[in-house]
């Protein structure tokens, strides 16, 4: 008789990925609402860093629901929470660095939890996603930073400058 070969508990793995799922599918949504907002309020590259960021989102999305078929379960297509209606660009930027601040947070935990799991590769991609959400985290501590010193001027200056530019420069 040959014994089960037992890698790991995958259905632990499975369920740490989806909750990550979740929250990636939530900021997908949330920085796509900021997106729209900021672009109607003539904010153009704060607008265009939220879809960059969010198309960022969706490539965590991507790789966490390869792992996940990888480990034979299926990805949960549920956000974590609703959207926010926040359309302040302060107010904007406060909420997507708490976003990011949880992912941090969320993501460490999760790679610990992997390592306890012996699931070397599910703890590397968590790892991953920490370097990227404390990227994330810098650029929108950045432009806070600058609305802070500079009221929404700075964003009005921005968008202003970015307009001016030579067409076909900017993405
Ligand atoms: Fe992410
Ligand atoms: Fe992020």
């Amino acid at each position: 008789m040959v014994a089960e070969v037992t890698l790991m508990d995958r259905t632990k793995s499975i369920a740490l990925l989806n909750q990550a799922v979740a929250d990636e599918l939530q900021a997908v949504l949330q920085y796509m609402y900021f997106h729209f907002h900021l672009d109607d309020q003539g904010f153009s590259p704060l607008a265009a860093l939220f879809k960059r960021i969010a198309i960022q989102e969706m490539g965590h999305l991507e790789a966490l629901a390869e792992r996940i078929l990888f480990l034979k379960g299926d990805v949960e297509m549920n956000p974590a929470g609703p959207v926010e209606k926040i359309t302040e660009p302060e107010a904007i930027v406060e909420k997507a660095k708490a976003m990011e601040a949880d992912g941090v947070r969320m993501y460490n935990e999760a790679a610990l939890d992997c390592s306890a799991n012996a699931d070397a590769v599910s703890k590397q991609l968590f790892e991953r996603l920490v370097g990227d959400e404390e990227m994330h985290y810098d650029q929108f501590d950045k432009q806070h930073d600058n609305i802070k010193r500079f009221g929404l001027s700075y964003l009005a200056l921005q968008s202003f400058q970015a307009g001016g530019e030579a067409p076909g420069g900017e993405a």
